[in-house]
């Protein structure tokens, strides 16, 4: 009886212990420069979580999150054009560019694949150079001889 007792001591503070660690939860990691900038910048026209909201732009369900993170950087950096007609004319209302360093858009961009996409991913300046970069030397080519210059 004694030993069954303590058997079943032993089992309730193992499940304790067990409950209190998996309480503490997966920690996120710290991202606090991503989440200041979405705050400060992308907040005002798509809510706290890309939700949207009265007067904003629901970007939750948007294709772009299956497309892979080059295009969320490209979004980000370049703007989008928006499906969104602003008023009977025609007019589209588009997103710019965001007024932010790479250090910066690499930030926000790991943000939002973490809390929008729910796809986590690395993201560095670098890789925002990269897709810079490389949607330059595109539009450099669609241009033609416009881009002779360089
Ligand atoms: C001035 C308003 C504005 C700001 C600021 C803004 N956006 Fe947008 N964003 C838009 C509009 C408008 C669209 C197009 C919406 C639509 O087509 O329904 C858009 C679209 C998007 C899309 C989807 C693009 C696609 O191809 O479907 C993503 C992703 C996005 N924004 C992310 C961000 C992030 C991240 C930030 C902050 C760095 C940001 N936006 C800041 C207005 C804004």
């Amino acid at each position: 009886m004694i030993r069954n007792t303590a058997l079943f001591l032993g089992l309730v503070a193992m499940a304790v212990l067990l409950w209190s660690v998996s309480g503490d939860a997966v920690p996120e990691p710290p991202n606090s420069r991503g989440a200041a900038v979405y705050q400060e910048y992308c907040y005002r026209c798509h809510g706290m979580n890309g939700e949207g909201g009265e007067g904003r732009f629901p970007i939750r369900d948007k294709a772009v999150w299956t497309l892979g993170v080059d295009t969320v950087i490209s979004t980000i950096a370049f703007g989008a054009r928006g499906d969104v007609r602003a008023n009977a004319h025609g007019v589209r209302k588009g997103m710019p560019p965001a007024p932010y360093n790479d250090a910066d858009i690499a930030e926000v961009t790991m943000y939002v694949m973490r809390v929008i996409a729910k796809r986590p991913s690395t993201v560095t300046p670098a890789d925002v150079a990269r897709v810079k970069q490389r949607h330059i030397e595109a539009l450099r080519t669609r241009l033609g001889a416009v881009g002779q210059s360089k």
